[in-house]
């Protein structure tokens, strides 16, 4: 109506801002903000542009999810000697009675949005006509791989499954994080990283200034291991076909895998993450992946998190996106 709608929606905005960098901060490590002196060191001029982008990235809060205790099985943090990697033993029995697999209504009408959305801006209605249809396409096969997913018995870890975990978020950046498999969590919601190292890379991919749903998430393996152990080699391998036909659809310009299962998931390497991470590597000669820690360690190791942000800037500067707040 009148002038006090755009005051307050600015104000929400503002809040939103502050709440999304001060967040990151967080997940960084930041226990406090340097005091500006009086008539010392000028109030930074707020830059609206910087606000709205901002604005646009405020995660959308999530239901429930808490924990698993987790361990992802990487190695203690960096300076880089490479450390034999613990196995993770990720305590707590999963509970609850088997079900028919949800199938998760993010993923498939994600995909269609994803390739629409990175479809030249310019291009013309023609152009964007083709790119919907593709996008339905996509979505429809995505429908079929899930169904595919929840059906598999392929590997053993199909026996202890309550659901199928396939995948998280539209992909619009043309982002994608790949993590090691589902925990107690995800297991029992069908939907990947909503336990506590999930809200970690939530809060992560606010500080990209990334909404939740425009990035793509999904696992090595979509099934629990039991106690939540590491996958092993030959689940991963019964299970890559799933995750190469995911990724043929989505088709990310980048991707961020998470810890060392992640890297062996796609490159069939048992290197340390310790010593890989940061850097870049090109998956089936054409896709850029940063692998970094996996969440769920820098939960435990809180001085790895200025790592993570360095890496996750390079994923940010690789697509083209600014990079929200500085780093301390
Ligand atoms: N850790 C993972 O690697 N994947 C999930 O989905 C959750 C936790
Ligand atoms: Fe099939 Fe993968 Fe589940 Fe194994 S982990 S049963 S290969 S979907």
């Amino acid at each position: 109506m009148t002038a006090t709608r755009p005051l307050r929606s600015e104000l929400c905005d503002l809040v939103a801002a502050v709440r999304a960098y001060v967040e990151w901060q967080g997940v960084l490590g930041t226990t406090g903000f340097p005091r500006l002196g009086r008539g010392g060191g000028a109030v930074p001029a707020v830059d609206s542009a910087a606000v709205e982008r901002r604005v646009a990235s405020v995660p959308v809060s999530e239901p429930g999810g808490e924990s698993r205790s987790d361990p992802a099985p990487l190695p203690p943090s960096p300076p880089r000697p490479a450390v034999a990697e613990p196995t993770g033993s990720r305590a707590e029995p999963g509970t609850g009675t088997a079900t028919t697999p949800v199938v998760f209504p993010g993923a498939a009408p994600v995909v269609a949005a994803a390739s629409e959305a990175r479809s030249p801006s310019g291009a013309g209605r023609e152009q964007s006509e083709t790119a919907a249809r593709d996008g339905e396409a996509v979505r429809s096969r995505l429908a079929v791989l899930q169904r595919e997913v929840a059906a598999c018995t392929a590997c053993r870890l199909h026996l202890g499954r309550h659901h199928s975990v396939f995948a998280r978020g539209m992909g619009t950046s043309g982002i994608c994080f790949v993590g090691e498999g589902p925990g107690a969590e995800e297991d029992a919601q069908g939907v990947p990283f909503v336990g506590a190292a999930g809200q970690l890379l939530d809060r992560m991919i606010a500080g990209m200034g990334l909404r939740r749903d425009e990035v793509y998430i999904c696992n090595i393996v979509k099934c629990r291991p039991p106690e939540n152990r590491r996958p092993q080699p030959d689940e991963m391998a019964a299970c890559r076909q799933f995750l190469e036909q995911q990724l043929e659809l989505i088709d990310p310009e980048v991707m961020v895998a998470l810890g060392a299962t992640a890297v062996q998931g796609l490159f069939d390497t048992t290197e340390g993450i310790t010593r890989i991470r940061g850097r870049w590597r090109l998956y089936r000669g054409r896709i850029a992946v940063m692998p970094t820690f996996h969440p769920a360690y820098v939960l435990r190791t809180p001085a790895a998190r200025r790592d993570v942000w360095n890496d996750l800037k390079e994923v940010l500067r690789h697509v083209g996106r600014e990079i929200p707040g500085r780093s301390p």
